[in-house]
């Protein structure tokens, strides 16, 4: 998680660390672009919240940048009258749930989540059948009437706290099935039944892949996301969440070379904090496979055009978002993982 920026403040893109194939705008461009944003920005009191996956220049913009619960905590705590939420669609939706008198601005409504869609409240409210008694875990990574059906949600930063904070060892964990199986083996003592969602980005990956990769840098350490299948998992160093994989590298301090088996554009924000040291995509291209085409949607036209026409309201049914309300603040009093 980490604070870039602060408003009005032009930061110069580093360019080196963008990919040329993914590069959207020219350098110069696009800081005096991000100045106009930010400009802008400070004209309406609105606060830019970005993802780790986001356009590197989207990025650059913002007044922060971290993974879900770090931009949960950030979106809870905003003097702003306006969020600007450059990511997803339920990351944009937690905003509002957990700030219903602001103005939550998502700069592209199509950035949604494969992973998020893969559950809808009548397949949960079937399975919640099926399991009597079981508490239900849901991963932020789903819509607002999919948590209004849960006990608690829970981060990819803090899946395991949250399940080892429940009274019951009997859980049900949506929707994604590589981070439910990953937190089950941290928590052998409970009985976690898992639903068979997943994330295309990172389901796509497999360890031969990495194997590839690491092959070609004896010694790199291989950092991944938990939405990654179990085998990837298993040759991973550090697991953790997208922020969580900042802090990862910290422990590394005699590792000159890391894999990072998540979407490319995280490593804008590793090359930033750590310029000294190497960071190879795990897919042993340049990221290509592991692309999150929601994530890119949202880009400086998009955020500048939402500023300027206060485009697109993210509204939440009041019931639903009552009931989501109760299960994302349970998570946010559980802490981080680690
Ligand atoms: P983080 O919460 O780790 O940032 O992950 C969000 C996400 O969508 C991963 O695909
Ligand atoms: Fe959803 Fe996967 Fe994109 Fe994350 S990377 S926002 S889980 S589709």
């Amino acid at each position: 998680m980490s604070g870039v920026g602060s408003v009005g403040e032009i930061v110069t893109i580093a360019a080196a660390s963008v990919p040329e194939l993914w590069r959207v705008a020219d350098p110069r461009e696009a800081t005096r672009r991000i100045g106009q944003i930010r400009a802008l920005a400070t004209a309406r009191n609105a606060v830019l919240l970005a993802h780790n996956y986001q356009l590197p220049e989207v990025q650059e913009a913002a007044d922060f940048v971290g993974d879900s619960l770090g931009l949960s905590l950030e979106a809870q705590k905003t003097g702003a009258d306006v969020i600007v939420f450059c990511g997803v669609h339920f990351m944009a939706e937690s905003a509002k749930i957990l700030n219903p008198g602001k103005t939550v601005l998502l700069p592209n409504l199509s950035a949604g989540c494969a992973l998020a869609d893969s559950i809808t409240p009548e397949s949960l409210l079937k399975w919640k059948e099926r399991y009597p008694g079981y508490l239900v875990v849901t991963y932020i990574n789903s819509s607002a009437e999919v948590k209004a059906l849960s006990d608690i949600c829970c981060t990819s930063a803090n899946a395991v706290s949250v399940i080892r904070s429940l009274p019951t060892d009997r859980i049900l964990f949506t929707p994604d099935r590589n981070l439910g199986r990953w937190v089950a083996r941290q928590v052998p003592e409970k009985d976690i039944v898992i639903y068979d969602g997943a994330c295309p980005t990172h389901d796509v990956l497999r360890d031969a892949s990495v194997e590839r990769v690491k092959s070609g840098h004896p010694g790199a350490v291989v950092i991944a996301h938990p939405e990654c299948r179990e085998d990837v998992l298993q040759m991973a160093d550090e697991v953790c969440s997208t922020s969580g994989m900042v802090q990862a590298v910290q422990r590394h301090p005699e590792a000159r070379t890391f894999i990072v088996a998540t979407e490319w554009a995280l490593i804008h924000q590793l090359k930033k904090r750590f310029p000294d040291r190497e960071f190879i995509p795990a897919d042993g291209c340049i990221g290509c496979r592991l692309h999150c085409p929601y994530m890119k949607m949202i880009t400086l036209d998009t955020v500048r055009r939402a500023l300027l026409e206060n485009v697109f309201e993210i509204t939440v049914d009041a019931e639903d978002a009552a009931l989501a309300r109760r299960a994302l603040e349970r998570m946010m009093a559980v802490p981080r993982d680690r």
